[in-house]
C-alpha cells in the first residue's frame, strides 16, 4: 500500500509506521489521520504482525500536534467532528487494537501528538524527547483523548497542571512520570523498541491480546474489569496457544505458539 503521509514496513513479525512529514514535524492533517487507520487496521489483520511500532521521521518530532493550519478556522460544530472522527479512526482505534503498539518517541510528543502516543500500549522515549498537550496556549483543549488518557497515566493533579501551564516536560521527568517506560539515546530508540517488541513477540499472540482487552476493560465505563479478566482467562483454556505454552513448559523446552 502507498502512503502520502505515513510509511510502514513490516520486517521479522514487527510492522513499523512512520508518519513521515517531517517538515512540518510530523503534525496530523486529516490524510495522515486516515492513513494511520488503514495501516493499523492492515497490520492487526496481518497474522504475521506481532506487535507494531509507531514513530515520526526525522530526529526532531514524534509529532508536534494535530495541524493547527488545517482547523484554524473551524466553528463549535466542526470542532466537535474533528475530535469525534479522530478519536473514533484512530485514537480508540489504537487502544484497543489486538496487536501491541510500542510508541518510539524521537523528539517533540506536543498536542494530538502525546495523545497519539498515550493511545499506545506503551511509550519509549529518546532522550530529547519533549512532553506536553500546549493546547490551551491556542484556546483550545485536548480532543484526541488527552485529558482522560494523561490523568489516566501521571494521576489528575500532574495531568491538570500539564494542562493548564502548556508547560513541556522532558523525557526524564515524563519517565519519573510513569508517562514513557524507558529513555534511551536517540540512536538507541529503535534497537530498544525491536528487542522489547522481540521479547513480546516470544510470547502467545493471543493471550497479549486477551490482556489487552482485560486491561483495558478497567477504563471502560460501565464494564467490570475483573469479570472481563475472568472470562478472558477462561477463554484462553480453549487455544492450541494455552496448550502449547504449558507443553513446552512440562517438556523443558520454549514454545512455539501457533497463535490460534
Ligand atoms: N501544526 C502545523 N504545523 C506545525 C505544527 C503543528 N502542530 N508544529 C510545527 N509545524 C510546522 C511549522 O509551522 C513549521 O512549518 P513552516 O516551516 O512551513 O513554517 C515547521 O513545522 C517547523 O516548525 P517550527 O515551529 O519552525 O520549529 P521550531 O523548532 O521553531 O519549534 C515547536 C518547534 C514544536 C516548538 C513548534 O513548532 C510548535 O510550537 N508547534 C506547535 C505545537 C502545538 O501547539 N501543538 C498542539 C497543536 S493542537
Amino acid at each position: 500500500m502507498n502512503y502520502n503521509t505515513i510509511l510502514s514496513d513490516f520486517s521479522d513479525g514487527i510492522t513499523t509506521i512512520t508518519i513521515n512529514r517531517p517538515t512540518k514535524l510530523n503534525a496530523l492533517n486529516t490524510t495522515t489521520i486516515f492513513e494511520l487507520h488503514t495501516a493499523f487496521k492492515a497490520a492487526d489483520l496481518d497474522f504475521e504482525t506481532k506487535v507494531i511500532i509507531l514513530t515520526g521521521s526525522g530526529e526532531k518530532a514524534f509529532v508536534a500536534g494535530a495541524d493547527i493550519s488545517a482547523f484554524a478556522h473551524f466553528e463549535q460544530e466542526e470542532g466537535r467532528s474533528l475530535a469525534k472522527q479522530g478519536q473514533d479512526l484512530l485514537f480508540d482505534m489504537v487502544e484497543n487494537l489486538s496487536t501491541p503498539v510500542i510508541a518510539a518517541v524521537n523528539g517533540y510528543a506536543l498536542g494530538g501528538g502525546l495523545e497519539l502516543a498515550m493511545s499506545t500500549h506503551f511509550r519509549v522515549a529518546s532522550s530529547n524527547a519533549l512532553m506536553g498537550l500546549p493546547e490551551v496556549s491556542l484556546g483550545l483543549i485536548p480532543g484526541y483523548g488527552g485529558t482522560q488518557r494523561l490523568a489516566q497515566l501521571v494521576g489528575k493533579g500532574r495531568a491538570l497542571e500539564l494542562i493548564m501551564t502548556a508547560n513541556m516536560i522532558d523525557a526524564q521527568k515524563a519517565l519519573s512520570y510513569g508517562l514513557v517506560n524507558h529513555v534511551v539515546p536517540l540512536e538507541e530508540l529503535l534497537p530498544k523498541c525491536y528487542a522489547l517488541a522481540d521479547k513480546i513477540k516470544s510470547n502467545s499472540s493471543l493471550a497479549i491480546a486477551a490482556a489487552i482487552r482485560a486491561v483495558n476493560a478497567n477504563y471502560t465505563d460501565g464494564v467490570n474489569g475483573y469479570d472481563v479478566e475472568i472470562s478472558e482467562f477462561g477463554k484462553c483454556f480453549d487455544t492450541d496457544d494455552f496448550v502449547e505454552g504449558t507443553t513446552a513448559f512440562l517438556e523443558k523446552r520454549k514454545s512455539n505458539f501457533p497463535g490460534k
